[in-house]
């Protein structure tokens, strides 16, 4: 082969492993000639390991999408079905747009080419970009209402105060101390909603001594009769972010995750992975850190689903509703995401930090994963 043809060979494989969708080259006996990087991720295997395998047990999509695959091989009519379930070897199911294509040779039909694109990943895509512009507007809102509120306190607080020292009758100043009580309730409050006001002193952070950390914190606050397991992932590279802060967003998650289950047979779980080339709202990242914090409680409650992440709702007695909020925007900061599953016994909590944006390496994107 010559330099120029090497060349060409070489820039065509390096589009096939950037591409977002999943690729698949089947022979005429519908044997995986060829899978690249996405499809590698997608069916969570390694090329070499499923090289030579049947379409029918690779792609079990029941008979319809067999049926194209032979349809497409012997009368060579391209092909595309959209929105289907795909069950994956890990058990999970997800929806895909499937195209495939005949590859024709002057002998006729040699091979079939199958791109899946996972559609259900670039719904939600729609959906955490929609959740992040309605939540920074709701964030804004009550920042600056807490502005507004944290001035006139002080004031109140203050005349309330003078007001004691003053009093002709000591038994009036039951009234001044509600005043000054009240008050202070309200400061710690507003000191809450406006978050930290120091600025974040970004070091070198190793995600599992937050991790560490948090579990010591919170298995101090409920005791023994919460089981706190993890399953790290140690090739998580370290990420540029305050710890302060990371340790704030991950233990006020974990914190209501453990307030679900105090009782015994309570669990939660910790789960670190490494994700490659994933997209959050609209940006595609080359690594993303994910954490997972599982419970086996009762759930959260439906009607509360929707807004969870909004400033001021709870569902707990003698909760602020600040928690998930506060995560949100800390996570938020360094363009990471929180989302959430959640159903009787299982409720998931998944925080997305891409790693190594800190240094501006984001990536437009391209599609999603
Ligand atoms: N793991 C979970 N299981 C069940 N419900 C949850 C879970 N996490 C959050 N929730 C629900 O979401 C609500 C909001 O949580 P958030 O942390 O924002 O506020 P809070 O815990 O009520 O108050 P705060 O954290 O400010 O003290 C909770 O009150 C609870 O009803
Ligand atoms: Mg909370």
């Amino acid at each position: 082969m010559d330099t120029e043809a090497l060349n060409r060979c070489k820039m065509e494989r390096s589009i096939l492993e950037h591409l977002d969708a999943a690729v698949l080259l089947f022979d005429r006996g519908l044997n995986l000639r060829y899978i690249n990087l996405a499809g590698e991720m997608m069916f969570s295997v390694s090329a070499r390991h499923i090289i030579g395998q049947n379409a029918c047990d690779l792609i079990k999509c029941g008979g319809t999408l067999q049926d194209v695959f032979t349809r497409t091989m012997k009368f060579g009519h391209p092909f595309t079905e959209r929105e289907i379930p795909l069950p994956l070897p890990d058990g999970r199911e997800i929806t895909v747009d499937c195209t495939v294509t005949p590859i024709r040779t002057p002998e006729g039909i040699e091979q079939i080419l199958v791109k899946l694109q996972q559609m259900d990943r670039r719904l939600r895509i729609n959906r955490e970009e929609h959740l992040l512009s309605q939540l920074q507007a709701a964030q804004a809102m009550v920042r600056g209402l807490a502005h507004e509120i944290k001035n006139p306190l002080g004031g109140l607080r203050g005349a309330a105060q003078l007001l004691e020292r003053e009093l002709p009758d000591p038994s009036l100043g039951e009234y001044t101390r509600i005043i000054i009580d009240e008050a202070d309730r309200l400061q710690a409050l507003v000191n809450r909603m406006l978050g930290p006001v120091r600025l974040p002193d970004k070091q070198e952070v190793n995600i599992h001594q937050v991790l560490e950390r948090v579990r010591s914190l919170v298995q101090a606050e409920v005791g023994e009769r919460v089981i706190i397991d993890r399953d790290y992932d140690p090739s998580i590279p370290p990420l540029l972010a305050d710890s302060d802060q990371l340790i704030q967003a991950l233990l006020n998650i974990a914190r209501n995750g453990a307030r679900a289950v105090a009782q015994d047979g309570g669990r939660l779980h910790l789960r670190t992975r490494v994700l490659r080339q994933f997209t959050i709202g609209s940006q595609r990242y080359p690594l993303v850190a994910q954490v997972e914090i599982t419970d086996n409680g009762p759930g959260i409650p439906p009607e509360l689903q929707e807004r969870i992440f909004y400033p001021m709702v709870t569902g707990s007695k003698g909760g602020m509703g600040l928690g998930l909020s506060i995560a949100q925007s800390l996570v938020n900061q360094y363009q990471g995401l929180i989302e959430f599953r959640s159903k009787p016994g299982k409720t998931v909590f998944t925080v997305l930090l891409p790693v190594g944006n800190q240094h501006g390496e984001r990536q437009n994107s391209l599609g999603d994963r």
